[in-house]
């Protein structure tokens, strides 16, 4: 009798030879992306030594993946037999779909695509014993419960983006991270070549690019905004080789995986343009940048010998890879130096450009116009909107989902990568403990919740977004250790994102699921973040009073905790109820299981003052991407992180004034009133130039301090009886030139309101 059930929690027992029911161990899979359609049925197949896959040659490379799968992770050697089969099965629509079926007597593959074939094999992976990942499955059989899954992925693209420009990684590790996304069933691999800081693909016709462009004399230590600025005084860099990278791209469609390279134009081009000075608008000789940040150091869009050399750059390219698409950047460039430089002007007066704008546009779709000329399409990210799309083009929208907006509603193809849920390099945790990263706040949780189809898009625009990606920007991660780390595990939750329909998600599910997979991320040595033990707080307020709930999101696990600054441990006050918040206290609370704690101490400072829990409206309304715990958020007593605006205490607002008005049920004495700005500019966040307070019979205006700081405090420090505050906070205006993100609007990102 079948048992249809939304999730597969598979509980089986390895057997011996004898199939008596003897379990010698128990394992748990679940399956990562969740599959669409998934049923457990009656009884066991049992996968043993001599049995045999069969196939015709269309699935070849699934069948010679799942072989080898078996044979290097096991005691089993496959034979000639038909015990698993790859069945054609031309009534499955989905181009990526496939059916995977297991009765007792066999296992059938059915799929109209090699690329479905491929999809079931790693559906199949996941069922296995995780020692099949690296050999130590040491028996020559194994049971495998018999289930029917039809899947088939919500989106086409399904990507993940490495920028291996700040910091390159060596080929083996290139096939290690294929190898993940094969698992995941993510299909692209965006493999971000060249940059400011490093040009990495060789191209023949250009040996400076080898011998200059590839490295930099030395890099920025610490935090770009860490001042005064400290660098490492060593070389760094390399490039692959052209056989590296068809090694790469061959090893890719071993997986079913597209690789689309990117070769960044006109910004972004400082190590270009470093070996060939003439490329610039100046002419000037400049060094490959050695830190981080946007570069003024454009290529010129004046003169042809930029369009010879980057046709010849893309000839290479395109030999390379046999992906559709190539990615040409497009992000990222100030228009100061074409501003001046005469090529350029000349170049909009003799094309009849309006300005630098559509002088970009005119660069992309002359590029693009190459480009398709060899049968290659473009992706640029979206600032290639800028002066009018290329005809043809697909945008990459990570400066929100504004720029896939438009893009859509023009028919344009386009990927979702906004910056608040695809930037991996963003900060997981707001752990102390954290690797330097370059800012934000991205937990699991976001990702996962990550809805890739923008409001504003009905149905028939919908249709244009392919899919979704994950971006990792390396700037600050050296080390492929680091690199995984930032990846895991919050790639599992973007699978889900681009592969399992919005119906099939639940987050405590998958976080269960994740619990399980990092065995296999385990045995695979994949380094991951385990933030799973984690205990999350929130305020509650009801009637006056304030509590603090305390939650974890994996199974069988108790919280204990302190409120007198002392570490918890197994014997510390167990969570069961709501903690009554009433005055100054420290939590500290952690995860346990058989009286051992489970990841990290988590600590929350509660700062209790005459705010706390009383009501507080906002207008208009934080962005929805990051809204933290709302309004409440800013007089709970719990103030933001120092470093990671985005969390769930900071509230941010893009380009708006914000009126916040506090009522305090009573006419009360208030002494002072504290609250801060993230100002972290690189990330087009300034603190207001200054901010009103408003009381019941009077007000107050102060002055904001211009600063290049990241936290900017401010402080109302007098003597005032007022039921009411309400604090007027205008947005800074446009980000000014030359500043990244410049004409753009400055986002507003407020801590705490700290009443006394
Ligand atoms: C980007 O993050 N500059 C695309
Ligand atoms: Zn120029």
């Amino acid at each position: 009798m079948p048992i249809k059930k939304f999730t597969v929690f598979i509980v089986f027992a390895v057997l011996f030879s004898n199939c008596k029911q003897k379990p010698s161990e128990i394992i748990v899979l679940q399956i990562i992306p969740n599959p669409q359609n998934q049923s457990i049925n009656e009884g066991n197949f049992v996968l043993r030594d001599g049995m045999g896959i069969q196939n015709d040659s269309d699935f070849n490379i699934s069948a010679d993946f799942l072989k080898n799968f078996i044979q290097e992770g096991s005691n089993i050697t496959l034979k000639e037999n038909d015990d698993i089969v790859f069945v054609k099965d031309s009534n499955i629509s989905n181009a990526e779909g496939y059916v995977l079926d297991i009765s007792t007597s066999q296992i059938q593959i059915k799929t109209n695509s090699a690329q479905g074939a491929f999809h079931a094999v790693q559906t199949l992976r996941q069922l296995l014993p995780v020692g099949f990942e690296n050999g130590s499955f040491n028996k020559n059989e194994v049971v495998i419960p018999c289930l029917n899954i039809e899947d088939a992925p919500r989106f086409p693209y399904r990507g993940m983006h490495l920028d291996v420009a700040r910091h390159m990684f060596s080929v083996e590790f290139i096939k290690k991270y294929i190898d993940a996304l094969a698992l995941l069933k993510i299909n692209t691999f965006h493999w971000h070549l060249t940059d400011d800081q490093g040009w990495r693909i060789e191209i023949k016709e250009y040996p400076k690019l080898q011998e200059v462009s590839a490295y930099r004399e030395q890099t920025l230590i610490g935090h770009f905004s860490d001042q005064p600025n400290a660098y490492d005084g060593k070389r760094y860099g390399g490039y692959y080789t052209q056989e590296d990278i068809k090694e790469v791209v061959a090893y890719a469609q071993k997986h079913h995986i597209t690789v689309i390279p990117e070769i960044e134009m006109p910004g972004h081009a400082r190590a270009a343009i470093a070996a060939y000075p003439e490329l610039g608008c100046t002419g000037d000789s400049i060094k490959v940048a050695q830190t981080w940040g946007v570069f003024e150091d454009i290529f010129c869009a004046g003169k042809d010998n930029t369009f010879n050399f980057l046709e010849t750059v893309l000839d290479e390219v395109v030999e390379l890879f046999p992906s559709n698409y190539i990615h040409i950047g497009g992000d990222e460039a100030p228009k100061t130096h074409w501003k001046q430089c005469p090529d350029c002007q000349n170049r909009i007066k003799e094309e009849g450009l309006k300005n630098e704008h559509e002088l970009q546009s005119y660069f992309i779709q002359r590029i693009e116009k190459y480009l398709n000329s060899k049968g290659k399409q473009i992706i640029g990210w979206d600032e290639i909107l800028e002066g009018g799309l290329a005809p043809n083009a697909t945008v990459m929208s990570w400066r929100g989902t504004n720029g896939a907006v438009e893009a859509a509603k023009e028919n344009h193809n386009v990927i979702m990568t906004p910056t608040s849920h695809c930037y991996f390099d963003y900060y997981q945790s707001t752990n102390e403990g954290e690797p330097l990263a370059i800012g934000g706040y991205l937990p699991l949780e976001k990702v996962y919740g990550f809805n890739p189809i923008p409001e504003e898009l009905n149905q028939d625009e919908s249709q244009y977004v392919l899919g979704v990606q994950g971006n990792l920007w390396t700037e600050y991660i050296p080390t492929e250790r680091q690199v995984e780390y930032m990846v895991f595990p919050r790639i599992l939750a973007m699978s889900e994102v681009a592969w399992s329909n919005s119906e099939n998600k639940n987050y405590e599910d998958f976080v269960n699921r994740v619990e399980e997979f990092n065995k296999r991320l385990d045995a695979l040595d994949v380094n991951y973040a385990n933030h799973l033990y984690e205990v999350e707080g929130d305020l509650i307020s009801e009637n006056g009073e304030s509590f603090y709930t305390l939650k974890t999101l994996t199974k069988d696990k108790v919280i204990r905790y302190t409120t007198n600054g002392s570490e918890p441990n197994e014997q510390s006050a167990i969570y069961d109820d709501p903690i009554p918040f009433n005055e100054n206290m420290t939590v500290k609370t952690a995860v346990f299981k058989n009286g051992k704690q489970l990841g990290k101490t988590f600590t929350e400072y509660f700062n209790y003052h005459k705010g706390v829990g009383k009501k507080i409206t906002i207008s208009p309304e934080p962005s929805k991407v990051y809204a933290g715990s709302g309004a409440q958020g800013l007089i709970n007593g719990i103030s933001g992180s120092d470093t990671r605006y985005g969390d769930k205490e900071w509230l941010g607002f893009w380009g708006d004034d914000v009126e916040i008005t506090i009522d305090l049920g009573e006419e009360i004495e208030i002494n002072t009133i504290k609250t801060r700005f993230h100002n972290g500019q690189g990330q087009w966040i300034y603190a207001p130039k200054h901010i009103e307070f408003q009381f019941d019979h009077d007000s107050q205006i102060i002055e904001v301090p211009h600063s290049k700081d990241i936290l900017v405090n401010v402080l109302f420090d007098k003597m005032v009886r007022t039921r009411y505050i309400r604090l007027k906070v205008p947005n800074y205006g446009i980000i000014p030139e030359g500043k990244q993100g410049s004409g753009n609007k400055a986002w507003t990102f407020i801590d705490e309101i700290i009443v006394k």
